[in-house]
């Protein structure tokens, strides 16, 4: 079942946080495409939205592991990847799948 999180997409290279059934998640739009993911570090309990996106990852802030925005593949193969979200849009509106 889609979810819908936000009126519009957010802005190319931003971050946009939600909670959705409990759920913390960030949505963004990065070169052109929609992700959206936890917005937590699987390494250590911290908001990834503290990071920054570089190369269609987003770098966690308080070690710099960094995660692969369409799969959530880690950039350290000891750290769990990110959980990742199916992300649509439809008339402007966004919809995520849990
Ligand atoms: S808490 Fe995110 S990389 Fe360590």
């Amino acid at each position: 079942m889609w979810t819908k999180i936000l009126d519009k997409a957010p802005k190319e290279g931003t971050m946009a946080s939600f909670e959705v059934e409990g759920k913390k998640l960030f949505a963004t739009l990065n070169n052109g495409e929609l992700y959206c993911a936890d917005n937590r570090c699987p390494h250590e309990d911290i908001e990834l939205t503290l990071g920054c996106l570089k190369n269609n990852r987003i770098v966690c802030s308080l070690h710099g592991f960094s995660f692969d925005l369409a799969t959530g593949h880690s950039s350290d193969e000891d750290v769990d990847c990110l959980k990742t979200y199916p992300i649509k849009q439809e008339n402007n509106e966004i919809y995520i799948q849990l």
